[in-house]
C-alpha cells in the first residue's frame, strides 16, 4: 500500500526522491517523508502528514536537505494514525539508522516489548519503527550492517519491502523484500530502489525485480543482491517497455480520465497480438490440450474490480466451456475450504499483481494441487512470477486508484482465454467462436464511438450528481457489469450505491426505492431485455428516476420507459459488457468531478492493497 523509494549516486537525492514519491503517491497518500545523508549535515529527516505537496513545501522541493544518498516513503496508514511522527522514515534511537517500510510486521509487539525492556524508547505507534530500533540493536551487537539486516530479517514475521540507510555507510543503500514489491533500477548517475517502476522510469528502464528473502546493497556504481544466507545472487535484468509519458497525465485533468480514454488502445494491444488468422493464439501459456480436457472445475479469484471481471467471465465461460466456474473473493477463498485438486484450473486476476489477498489465495490453490493462471497487468509482479502461467493485459501503467483500462483489458483477455479453452474442449460452435473473435477485433473502434459521446454522460452526471443513493440494476451480464459501475461510483464520488440483480429487487430491496431514487438500469443483454424493461417499470411505479444504459438497437424501446437513456454500439453478448461499462466509468468520473472529489486519490484507498 505504501510506496518506498531510494537513491544513491552522483546527484542531489532529495529532488529525485520527491519526484519518485509523487509518481507513486497513488500507493498511499496520508503522509510522506524523506531521509537524506550528507558528509556535512549527516542524516537529515523531514516528514509531514498529508499529501506530498506538504512535504514539498516543508523541504522547499528538497532544497532543505543535501546529500546524494536517501530514502523516501508515501504512507497508507495501518499501525498508528496518519501524523508526522508515524510517517516514515523511522530513525533508530541513536539517530544513525533510517528506514522506510512497506508491509506489516506481524510480531512487532513482542519485539517492541523486548526492546523496551532493554531500555529502548519509541517515538511512534508503528510496526515499522520497531525494525529500525531492532536494526540498531543488532548493529551494535555485530558491528556490520549487512549482517545486522540479516539478523533482523530472521527475527521478524510479516511482509516487508525496506529501504535502509546508516550514517556509518555514507555510500550505501540497503534493500530487502518479502511479500511486498521492490525493484532495483540501474541509472547513469546512480542506482535506485522503489516499490514500483513508475518511481524510477524517468531515470532508467533497466531494472531488476527482487525476490522474497533477498537483500541488496546499492552504491552509486553497483548493485549486489544476496539471498537470505547472504550468498550473492545473479539477477536477470529487465527492460521496461514503456516510457515516462505513459505515467504522466498528458494534458488530462486526471489520470482516471486519461486512462478511460486510453481504453481503445489498451484493448487493441491486449487483443491483436493474440488473434491470428481468426484464431486465438496464447503463445505464452503452457496449458496443454490434455490438461485442459481434464479440467473439472474452474475458480476465478480476485478482489474489487478484478473480481467483477470474474463475475462477467463466469457467465461467459460457463456459456462457452460448459464447465462450472466459481468466482471467489480472494479474501474469502482460503478460509472457505475450497474444492481444489489437480483437475482444477484457478484463474487469478490482478491489475497490480501484488494484492496480498489474491496472492495468498493463489498460494493456497497451488498448495492444494490446482494449476494457476494469472491475468496481470504489472510485468514482473509477485503474482505474475509465482503463477504457473501468466498472461499480461497490456494496459500500460495505471495510476488512478479507480481502475478503468486495466478492468477493460482484463475483460477482453478473459474472453480470449475462454475462447481458447472452449476451442480445445470443443464446446463452442465455430460460428459463435468466429463471431466473438470478430467482435473482439473491432472492439477498439466501437469503444472509440462510445468515448466520442462523452458530453452526453457529462450532462447526465450534472443532472444526477446530487443524489445520495444510487442503485444499479441488471440481469445476467448486465448485473455483473452493474457491480463495477456501482463500485466505480462509490469509490470516487462517495455516494452510497448498490448493484442488484433486477429480478431480485422485489425480494426485499425494492423497499428502498422511493420518489426520486436514482436507478441506473442496465439493459444491454439482449436475451433478457424485455424482462429488464419490466423491472424498470416496477421501479418507475415506485417513484424512481431511471437512467438506462442499453444498445443502439434498443434505445427506442428503453426511451419509452426510462427517464434518460445512454446507448452503446451493439456487440456479441460475450463482448457487450466491454462497451456497456464505459458510460458507467465516465458517469462515476463526472459525478465525482461535480462533487469536487479527489478523483485520482479517493479517501481511505490506495492503488495496490498489500495488507490482508
Ligand atoms: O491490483 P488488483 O487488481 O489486484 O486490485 C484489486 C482491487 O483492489 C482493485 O480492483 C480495486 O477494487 C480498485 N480500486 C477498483 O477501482
Amino acid at each position: 500500500m505504501c510506496g518506498i523509494v531510494g537513491f544513491v549516486g552522483k546527484e542531489e537525492a532529495a529532488p529525485i526522491l520527491l519526484d519518485g514519491l509523487e509518481r507513486m503517491e497513488y500507493r498511499g497518500y496520508d503522509s510522506a517523508g524523506i531521509a537524506v545523508r550528507s558528509e556535512q549535515e549527516g542524516l537529515q529527516v523531514k516528514k509531514a502528514k498529508g499529501r506530498l505537496h506538504v512535504l514539498r513545501e516543508l523541504t522547499r522541493d528538497g532544497a532543505e536537505l543535501s546529500g546524494t544518498l536517501g530514502i523516501g516513503h508515501t504512507r497508507w496508514a495501518t499501525h498508528g494514525e496518519p501524523n508526522d511522527v508515524n510517517a516514515h522514515p523511522h530513525i533508530s534511537e541513536n539517530g544513525r539508522i533510517a528506514l522506510v517500510h512497506n508491509g506489516i510486521i506481524e510480531n512487532y509487539m513482542e519485539i517492541k516489548e523486548h526492546l523496551i525492556k532493554q531500555g529502548v524508547t519509541f517515538a511512534s505507534d508503528t510496526d515499522s519503527e520497531v525494525v529500525a530500533q531492532l536494526l540498531e540493536f543488532h548493529y551494535h551487537e555485530c558491528g556490520n550492517m549487512l549482517e545486522a539486516v540479516g539478523r533482523v530479517l530472521r527475527r521478524i514475521e510479516g511482509s516487508y519491502a525496506f529501504g535502509i540507510i546508516c550514517a556509518d555507510y555514507p555510500n550505501a543503500l540497503i534493500a530487502a523484500r518479502k511479500d511486498s514489491p521492490l525493484i532495483l533500477g540501474y541509472g547513469e548517475n546512480g542506482n535506485f530502489l522503489a516499490s514500483d517502476v513508475t518511481a524510477v522510469i524517468k531515470h532508467t528502464r533497466d531494472v531488476v525485480y527482487m525476490d522474497d528473502g533477498e537483500i541488496a546493497v546499492l552504491t552509486a556504481d553497483s548493485i549486489d543482491v544476496f539471498d537470505d544466507e547472504l550468498i550473492p545472487v545473479d539477477k536477470k535484468h529487465h527492460t521496461v517497455d514503456w516510457d515516462v509519458s505513459a505515467a504522466e497525465k498528458g494534458g488530462y485533468p486526471h489520470f482516471m480520465l486519461k486512462e478511460i480514454m486510453e481504453q481503445p488502445e489498451a484493448v487493441r494491444k491486449t487483443v491483436s497480438p493474440r488473434i491470428r488468422d481468426g484464431r486465438v493464439v496464447l503463445d505464452d501459456v503452457a496449458l496443454t490440450a490434455d490438461y485442459v480436457k481434464e479440467i473439472s472445475r474452474i475458480y476465478i479469484i480476485a478482489c474489487g474490480s478484478s473480481y467483477h471481471v470474474g463475475m462477467v467471465s463466469k457467465y461467459n465461460w460457463e456459456r462457452l466451456l460448459r464447465r462450472p466456474v466459481e468466482v471467489c473473493l480472494a479474501s474469502e477463498f482460503r478460509y472457505s475450504a475450497p474444492l481444489v485438486d489437480e483437475h482444477t484450473l484457478v484463474v487469478v486476476i490482478s491489475q497490480s499483481g501484488e494484492t496480498l489477498d489474491t496472492m495468498a489465495a493463489m498460494r493456497e490453490a497451488k498448495r492444494l494441487g490446482g494449476r494457476t493462471l494469472a491475468i496481470v497487468n504489472v510485468v514482473g509482479s509477485s503474482i505474475a512470477r509465482e503463477s504457473d502461467d501468466v498472461l499480461y493485459t497490456w494496459a500500460g501503467p495505471e495510476i488512478a486508484v479507480a481502475t478503468t483500462k486495466a478492468y477493460s483489458t482484463q475483460l477482453v483477455l478473459m474472453d480470449l482465454v475462454g475462447l481458447y479453452l472452449a476451442d480445445v474442449l470443443g464446446t463452442v460452435e465455430s460460428a459463435e467462436y468466429s463471431a466473438i473473435v470478430e467482435e473482439l477485433a473491432v472492439l477498439p473502434e466501437k469503444l472509440e464511438k462510445v468515448l466520442a459521446h462523452v458530453e452526453d454522460i457529462q450532462y447526465f452526471a450534472s443532472r444526477y450528481f446530487n443524489h445520495d443513493s444510487i442503485f444499479f440494476i441488471g440481469r445476467n451480464l448486465d448485473c455483473a457489469m452493474g457491480m463495477e459501475g456501482s463500485l466505480k461510483l462509490k469509490e470516487i464520488s462517495y455516494i452510497h450505491s448498490e448493484a442488484y440483480a433486477s429480478g431480485e429487487l422485489k425480494h426485499g430491496t425494492i423497499s428502498l426505492i422511493e420518489h426520486g431514487t436514482l436507478v441506473v438500469a442496465l439493459g444491454t443483454y439482449r436475451a433478457l431485455l424485455d424482462k429488464s424493461i419490466s423491472n424498470v417499470v416496477e421501479v418507475k411505479a415506485r417513484g424512481a428516476e431511471v437512467l438506462a444504459v442499453t444498445t443502439d438497437e434498443f434505445r427506442g424501446k428503453m426511451e419509452k420507459t426510462a427517464d434518460a437513456v445512454i446507448a452503446v454500439p451493439e456487440s456479441h453478448p460475450v463482448v457487450q459488457p466491454s462497451l456497456g461499462v464505459v458510460p458507467l466509468q465516465l458517469f462515476a468520473y463526472y459525478v465525482a468531478l461535480q462533487r469536487g472529489c479527489d478523483i485520482d486519490k479517493p479517501r481511505n484507498l490506495a492503488k495496490s492493497v498489500t495488507v490482508e
